[in-house]
This record gives structure tokens, C-alpha cells and sequence, in this order.
């Protein structure tokens, strides 16, 4: 596209794409979700993913949007208009994840303010599930919305569309550029409290002692993916969107290896931190670890609070560094999401930014609150983990067989990134894309099918899991198929010539 956006710099790029991957999947979901998936055990399908196909697929989207230079589904439609309609199934996954990826910042919010005081008291899962959501009774009731979810919930909408406003590099990269460096010496601090409290190796010896009779459960493989990927914001068109906003020189594979070796540092961190912090907690309690740890998304907002309320000092100046970071990880996050929706928008309906924002961020906005009512945390739930297993990882399947086996673009984007990278990619690079991430993912996938038709998640009833998480994921293909059917412009098609790099991305 004439005029498209640039990073100002190389730095600019690399903290957005690492304010990106860092996020709640780091520091909220990793914890719980390699807690609930075999502990240890998990860290075999999950460094497995990451190698053969996280860092793999997240160098294949960085060459896309900075070869094809384009939101995703101009990305996708430049490689061949037939397959446009993964771009926009990205996107529609993106715009999903955002409607309740906002709702867990406004919470974060909250317990910032919480934490001050520590207003949640003893019964922490009192208060989080009464005084706090004032949870509706049973999954599919929706309730009425819920004022001290709401209220953080607008400045969370405020903050993130008052910066995609702004654009690219005055807005995204701007605000990187505060909130990674403050995330980063928050979250330390509290990393390093935690592994100097008591019973910290208690924890750490918990997370790591596997259980084998997990590891050979497909589901854990597809969350290990399905891990990996929302943690890199890879399958859900984030990545290409950011790349496409690279001037033409960049070091691609570089890139991709410093966003994904930090954002994987930042996830084990975390949850050598939360493990650590339970280790300590079994310990004035006097039980196992395994008694105090929760499954599912309780972990950060009931079981934290109570190790906060035993620390030995400092505690609410810890939460707030808790909470806080989880606030400054989520909104980085939050405005990549959004902003592949509206580089989507932009580009093919010619809207200008900020009716682009308007539009496509309010739209989100509005659906969130939607998770802002009495039974939001069970839609939340339940939007989670599908559109996470039946979204992003299958996503992310789709596009490699696609790139890989159908239009058999592997190489071609391997000579693209290898001609600007200083480090080169070999044949280890191809075989992964096209061949280990296809079988493996592509056979847990379908076990893990097989496994969620036959027994409901969570044991939640069929017509609610009907409506909040098959017709979301489904819905999200649907959509995509819609968008791509609609006509381009003329030479919108067209790679564009002009896109020489200013701003020092050697
Ligand atoms: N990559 C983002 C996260 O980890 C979406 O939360």
C-alpha cells in the first residue's frame, strides 16, 4: 500500500514484537496451563513446540508481512487470493481474543488497586467470585454487568485505542517503549522476592517433577502448541501485521530469535515466580504444594492474593508490582491484537485510522462487556480455551500446510529472510515448517477433536460449550470466508515498489 506506516527504528520493532508476545499468556495463562497439563511433564511437548514450530512460524510471519507488506489478509491474498481467507480467520481470531483478553486486564486493574490496602481479605475466593465478579450461579446465565469490572474496563479500552489513534510509531512504538522497559523491572522484582521466600524450592521441585501419565494425552500436546503460540502471537495475525510495518531492510531471523527467546525467558520466569510463591505458601500452611495450587484461571486472582496476604512484608507494594505487571504485559499485548483488525480494515475497505479504530476497536469494546456481566467468566472460560484449540493452534496448522505444501513458498521465504538476515536459516528451518509441525500438530489435533466431542470441557453443560466456545471457533472461519469474498481495489493486489527502509533497521 502507498504510504504505509513504518517503525522508527529497529528497537521500536523489536519491543513492540516483544511487548506483543509477552503478555498474560506469559504470566496469567502459562502457570495454570502447564499446572493443569501434567506440571513437569509439560515442559516436553512445550519446549518441543517451541522449537519445531514457534520460532520456525514466528520467522515465516515476520518474512510474510515484510516481503508481502500487508495486514494479514493482504499478506495472504498477495501470496494467492485463494488463501486470503486464513488472514481474515486470523484476524477474526484476533478480534475474538481481544473482547475478553481486555476483560482479564480490567481485572488486573482492579487488583492493582486491591492490592493497596489488601482489599480482598481473607477469603480470597470470596471475594473474587462474590464481592468481585458476583458470579452468576451456573455457565450460560448471564446476569446484569458488573460495575468494578466495567469501570476498569473502560480505561482499558481508553488507553489502548487513545494509542492505536495515534499510529504506528508515534502510538504502538511509543508506548513499547514505556511499558516494556517499566513491565520488565516490576516483574523482576517481584521473580526475585518469590525465589528468596521460604519453601520457594518446594514450588519449583512441584512444577518440574512431571506426571508422566500426561505427556501422552494429545490434549497436552495441542495446549503446548496452543501455548506457544498465543504466547509468540503467532497463528492469530499479529505477527505479520507487525512485520509489515518493517522497513525494507531488517534483519528478519534475528528478530524473530530475540522476540522469541526473550518472550520464552519471560514465561519460564513466570512460572518459576508463581511456583516459587506457592512453594512458600504450602510451606506456612503446612501441606503439599499440590493442595494450595489451583487449576484454571483462579491461580493469579485467589491463590496470589493469599500468598500476598502472608508475605512477609511489603505486601501490598508486592501486589501492586504483581498486579501492575500484569496490567503493562496485558495492554502491550492487547493493542497488537487489536491493531491487526485494523490494519485488516484499513487495507481493504480504505477507511483511514482512526475510522478504522473506531469502528473495529468499539466493536470489540462493546463485546466485552458482554464478559463483564455476572456469567463472563464462564464465556471468558470457555472463549479461552477454544478459540485457543480450535482457533489460533489449528490456525497455525492451516497456514504451514498451506504455505508450506500448497504453495510450496517455503523456500522462496527462506531466500527473502536469508538475503536481509545476518543469521541464515537452513534446511532444519523447512523440515520443521513442512514437515514435523504438519504430523505432529496436525495428528494431536484431530485427537484432540475426537477427545472434546466426546467429553465436554469442564463439564460444562453441551448447549452452553454450543454457543461460547464450537460456534465462536467455527464462527471465526465463517467470518473469514466472508471478508475474503469481498472484491479488492484495482491494483491493491500489487506489491508495492517503494518501501525503502529509513530509520536504522540494518
Ligand atoms: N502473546 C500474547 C500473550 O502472551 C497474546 O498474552
Amino acid at each position: 500500500m502507498e504510504g504505509r506506516e513504518q517503525w522508527g527504528t529497529r528497537a521500536g520493532f523489536i519491543l513492540a514484537a516483544v511487548g506483543s508476545a509477552v503478555g498474560l499468556g506469559n504470566i496469567w495463562r502459562f502457570p495454570y496451563v502447564a499446572y493443569d497439563n501434567g506440571g513437569g511433564a509439560f515442559f516436553i511437548p512445550y519446549l518441543f513446540a517451541l522449537l519445531t514450530a514457534g520460532i520456525p512460524l514466528l520467522i515465516m510471519e515476520f518474512t510474510m508481512g515484510h516481503k508481502y507488506r500487508g495486514s494479514a489478509p493482504l499478506t495472504f491474498a498477495r501470496m494467492n487470493k485463494k488463501t486470503e481467507w486464513i488472514g481474515w480467520w486470523q484476524v477474526a481470531i484476533s478480534f475474538v481474543i481481544s473482547t475478553y483478553y481486555a476483560v482479564i486486564i480490567a481485572w488486573a486493574l482492579a487488583y492493582t488497586y486491591f492490592a493497596v490496602g489488601l482489599k480482598w481479605g481473607e477469603d480470597t475466593g470470596g471475594f473474587l467470585f462474590g464481592d468481585f465478579l458476583n458470579l452468576a450461579e451456573a455457565p450460560g446465565q448471564i446476569g446484569s454487568v458488573v460495575p468494578s469490572v466495567f469501570i476498569p474496563l473502560l480505561i482499558v479500552w481508553v488507553v489502548t485505542l487513545g494509542v492505536l489513534f495515534k499510529g504506528v510509531k508515534k502510538g504502538i512504538e511509543v508506548a513499547n517503549r514505556v511499558f516494556i522497559p517499566t513491565l520488565m523491572i516490576m516483574f523482576l522484582l517481584i521473580v526475585i522476592r518469590a525465589l528468596t521466600l521460604e519453601g520457594a524450592a518446594l514450588g519449583l521441585e512441584t512444577l518440574f517433577k512431571p506426571d508422566w501419565s500426561e505427556i501422552m494425552s494429545p490434549g497436552v500436546w495441542v495446549a503446548a502448541y496452543g501455548q506457544i503460540f498465543y504466547s509468540l502471537s503467532i497463528g492469530f495475525a499479529i505477527m505479520i501485521t507487525y512485520s509489515s510495518y518493517l522497513p525494507k531492510k531488517a534483519d528478519i531471523n534475528n528478530n524473530a530469535f530475540i522476540a522469541g527467546f526473550s518472550n520464552s525467558s519471560v514465561e519460564l520466569l513466570a512460572g518459576f515466580g508463581v511456583f516459587a510463591a506457592l512453594g512458600f505458601m504450602a510451606t506456612q500452611a503446612g501441606v503439599g504444594v499440590d493442595e494450595v495450587a489451583t487449576a484454571g484461571i483462579g491461580l493469579a486472582f485467589v491463590v496470589f492474593p493469599q500468598i500476598l496476604n502472608s508475605f512477609p512484608g511489603f505486601n501490598g507494594l508486592f501486589g501492586v508490582l504483581f498486579f501492575g505487571s500484569l496490567v503493562f504485559a496485558g495492554l502491550s499485548s492487547l493493542i497488537s491484537v487489536v491493531e491487526t483488525f485494523i490494519a485488516g480494515f484499513q487495507d481493504k475497505f480504505k477507511v483511514s485510522r482512526k475510522k478504522a479504530v473506531g469502528i473495529g476497536g468499539g466493536l470489540s469494546a462493546l463485546i466485552s462487556f458482554l464478559f463483564a456481566t455476572q456469567g463472563g467468566l464462564f464465556l471468558l472460560d470457555a472463549a479461552d480455551y477454544f478459540i485457543n484449540q480450535f482457533g489460533v493452534a489449528l490456525a497455525g496448522l492451516v497456514s504451514v500446510i498451506t504455505v508450506s505444501w500448497f504453495l510450496k513458498n517455503l523456500k522462496p521465504l527462506q531466500d527473502h529472510a536469508n538475503a536481509t538476515s545476518d543469521l541464515r536459516t537452513g534446511l532444519w528451518w523447512r523440515f520443521c515448517l513442512g514437515v514435523i509441525t504438519p504430523i505432529v500438530l496436525g495428528y494431536m489435533f484431530v485427537m484432540n477433536l475426537i477427545d472434546n466431542i466426546k467429553e465436554n470441557y469442564e463439564g460444562y453443560p453441551t448447549s452452553f460449550l454450543f454457543f461460547s466456545g464450537w460456534a465462536v471457533a467455527i464462527g471465526a472461519i465463517v467470518l473469514g470466508i466472508v471478508f475474503a469474498s469481498l472484491k479488492w481495489g484495482e491494483k491493491d493486489l500489487e506489491l508495492p515498489t517503494s518501501s525503502e527502509g529509513k530509520g536504522g533497521n540494518e
